[in-house]
């Protein structure tokens, strides 16, 4: 850290309430931030980490409204599902709260209202679409209509989802309001707008000039924004979910969700912490970094930043990071396309196996540019290296102290040059580790992590402790020590990675670990149990794993008052960790073997989620051409028409025709005979269908004999786009003859 800072607060971007998280929301955000917070708390500093619930916006009230229950009943779901689930994956958030909250209805309420009174923004009347029947403005989202550029009957009035084309609701092609089908009229309305262009020669100094370390991604797209010029940016939405604009003449408008959001974590700071929060928030001496997806980046390099410059009393981001995005395998996530792997399942699914997701997840992480998550590489990366090597040398090592010399850390009784010469090698990596956290290159760092684990499994496979027992317990004695001491390493140079596997190897080391000051508690001014905090007091000592705050060991005994504290990020790679003579707890593995069977009964999920995508795409087609109408024939005279005698009839029995598939031969009465017609309807209708059934007949076609049959006439079908057809059969039945015309 800097010098001029003094904390750090982190913020990861709040994830909307619609929908449960996936695989490509962690790799981009939550993964990346949690290790990066969990690496600065094992360093001792004073971190702060928010986040929460994005609940506002127009996706949640379509969702509400396709479901028929309120957007209220939506967001309490899923942030429910959100907040737990990140919660079972380790994210370690001081407060994971939602936007929906009173404290940030009063707090986002408040800011707009400075910014108003204080003339920030300008306003303007426009005209916008609005639904007459259901009587609501309607968001472009919100009306549907046909593509210009492909055809499609259901594009979006920002999007068409079958050519990719952005759109604006003017172009489409007969627009009609989602709500009710009712054709959207323009009406004027009178919305507030963050004049941005008068902001873009600050930001540009800001951004270009005083930020070159940012991320190349990040800072690419900044400069991109600010060379195409920045134009006012509405902050108000005709819409009735979200924060109501607290100013006269704004009945019936809500905040932008991207101008509320943001505020969120301002808002959920204050809930954690309502007497300390401006320390965090407005003090010079705070460094904010917040981690985004790259769907993100302008709200938050270039509208938040400029609603805080407005505002004037808040810091600004020190750093953006943010990641490219994560496929699945081969294929873009899509959460309309159910592409994903969901937090929630996966949680479901994989029991006690948190760590692999987050170690997957970053040694594969869209860093630079879009990467792909497997299930193959899923469970070879777990198998081969969490497995084989970390796993592996834990094992070996817990399991042959335990063997020789009772749990006991043995004494460094005979050392040898290797075991220098191995340890010598820690610090390096240490220092790596390090520079690649700090840069927000956390696969780098996960690799050095791993390069640990490599170091000790190279030197024990090497040293060979369990047959050097057999001549000389006093080497075996020196061998177990080194390797003990690099497990030490381990259980902190994962800790940021995978806490679940630091957990138990903690105890499996019998000890515990200072991770800097937790903030989870509160200021004191609230109940701690507000935040649904168990556990935790406001020290220092952290839990091992997910949890913070113990001052005991799983099995209810106190930690030696010795060995408490004894792990922090200032230990790796230096003096001997743990002492001779100290005991070790239970050994058990660190990570379990995945099957293949467990990934291919994944990837079969995923198979037939291909495949009910597919059939719903056929079906789509298949429907949009049985709307598909042939055009209008040349013009007839009503002489032509004329000449054609079309009757009723009905068939009195029917049979299929022998050596065709296609053909049926019908008996039928005209009213005026009894005959026989062949007709190319059998993959249409069984035989049996159309006995007893009235029909139209074109009666004086000229005979012809079909499959050595004589056909007398032609039964009328009618026929759709897609090839299906059916015979016309009068409104009700009708006198055998009757005439058609
Ligand atoms: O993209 C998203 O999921 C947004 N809900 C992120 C909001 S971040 C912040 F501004 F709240
Ligand atoms: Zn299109």
């Amino acid at each position: 850290m800097k010098k001029e800072f003094q904390r750090t607060l982190v913020t990861s971007a709040l994830p909307y309430a619609n929908g449960p998280v996936h695989i490509g929301h962690l790799a981009g955000v939550y993964v990346p931030a949690d290790i990066y917070v969990r690496y600065l708390r094992l360093k001792g500093e004073d971190v702060l980490f928010v986040c929460g619930s994005d609940e506002h916006g127009v996706p949640i009230t379509i969702r509400a409204r396709k479901e028929g229950v309120t957007p209220q009943s939506i967001v309490d779901r899923y942030h429910k599902i959100i907040k737990d689930s990140l919660s079972a994956l380790g994210c370690n958030f001081d407060i994971y709260s939602r936007t929906t909250s009173k404290v940030h209805e009063k707090n986002a309420s408040a800011f707009f209202k400075k910014l108003y009174d204080e003339g920030k923004f300008t306003s303007k009347e426009s005209e916008q679409y609005f639904d007459p029947q259901a009587k609501v403005f309607l968001a472009d989202r919100y009306i549907t209509g046909t593509c210009p550029h492909c055809g499609n009957p259901d594009a979006y009035g920002d999007q068409c989802e079958k050519c990719g084309s952005t759109l604006s609701p003017e172009e489409l092609i007969n627009p009609k309001s989602k709500l009710s089908g009712a054709q959207p009229v323009k009406v004027k309305t009178k919305h507030w707008y963050l004049p941005l262009n008068e902001y873009e020669p600050w930001l540009r100094d800001w951004i270009l000039e005083q930020h070159k370390e940012w991320k190349t991604n990040v800072y690419g797209q900044c400069k991109s924004w600010l060379d195409a010029h920045l134009e006012p940016r509405a902050v108000t939405r005709d819409l009735d979910w979200g924060i109501p604009v607290p100013v006269d003449g704004a009945e019936g408008k809500v905040l932008y969700v991207w101008f509320d959001a943001p505020i969120g974590y301002i808002s959920n700071t204050q809930e954690l912490l309502p007497k300390d929060w401006q320390k965090w928030w407005k003090d010079p001496t705070t460094r904010l970094v917040h981690f985004i997806g790259k769907d993100n980046i302008v709200f938050h390099c270039i509208v938040f930043p400029s609603m805080l410059k407005a505002e004037g009393s808040y810091i600004l981001p020190d750093n953006v990071p943010s990641n490219e995005f994560l496929n699945l395998e081969g294929d873009k996530i899509s959460t309309s396309r159910n592409w994903a792997v969901w937090l929630n399942d996966y949680i479901h699914d994989f029991p006690g196996q948190e760590d692999v997701l987050r170690y997957v997840l970053c040694a594969n992480a869209p860093e630079t540019k879009d990467n792909d998550f497997t299930w193959k590489d899923f469970q070879q990366r777990n198998n081969s290296e969490l497995v084989a090597i970390f796993g592996n040398f834990v094992n070996r090592a817990v399991v042959l102290t335990q063997k020789y010399f009772g749990g006991k850390v043995p004494a460094d009784l005979k050392p040898e040059q290797i075991d220098m010469d191995t340890l010598s090698q820690i610090p390096a990596c240490r220092e790596r580790l390090e520079d690649d956290i700090e840069n927000f290159h956390f696969r780098e760092a996960l690799k050095e992590a791993m390069n640990i684990a490599r170091i000790g499994n190279k030197y024990i496979s090497d040293t060979e402790p369990w047959k050097v027992a057999k001549t000389d317990l006093d080497r075996t004695a020196s061998i177990l020590n080194t390797s003990l001491q690099i497990c030490a390493d381990l259980a902190i140079a994962f800790e940021p990675f995978t806490p679940f596997a630091c957990e138990k190897l903690r105890n499996i080391l019998n000890v515990g670990f200072w991770a800097g000051t937790d903030h989870r508690s509160g200021d004191g001014s609230v109940d701690p149990s507000h935040f649904g905090v168990a556990g935790t007091d406001g020290e220092n000592f952290f839990a091992p794993g997910s949890g913070r705050a113990i001052h005991t060991l799983p099995d209810g005994s106190p930690i030696p008052a010795d060995m408490s504290n004894i792990l922090s990020w200032d230990k790796l790679g230096g003096e001997d960790i743990l002492p001779a003579g100290h005991q070790l707890g239970e050994a058990e593995l660190l990570f379990q073997k995945i099957e293949d069977s467990v990934v291919e009964a994944q990837v079969k999920k995923l198979n037939d989620t291909k495949a009910a995508n597919e059939a719903a795409a056929e079906k789509l087609v298949e429907e949009e051409a049985a709307k598909k109408v042939e055009p209008q024939k040349a013009e007839c005279t009503f002489d032509d028409f004329q000449k054609m005698d079309i009757r009723t009839a009905t068939v009195l029995s029917a049979e299929k025709v022998q050596k065709s598939d296609k053909l049926l031969k019908l008996t039928i009465d005209t009213g005026i005979d009894q005959r026989v017609i062949v007709s190319g309807i059998a993959k249409t209708y069984k035989p049996e269908d159309l006995v007893g059934k009235q029909i139209c007949i074109l009666a004086n076609l000229k005979p012809r004999v079909i499959f050595g049959i004589e056909s007398k006439g032609m039964i009328l079908m009618a026929q759709q786009g897609d090839g299906k057809m059916r015979f016309i059969t009068p409104a009700e039945v009708l006198v055998n003859g009757s005439i058609v015309g």
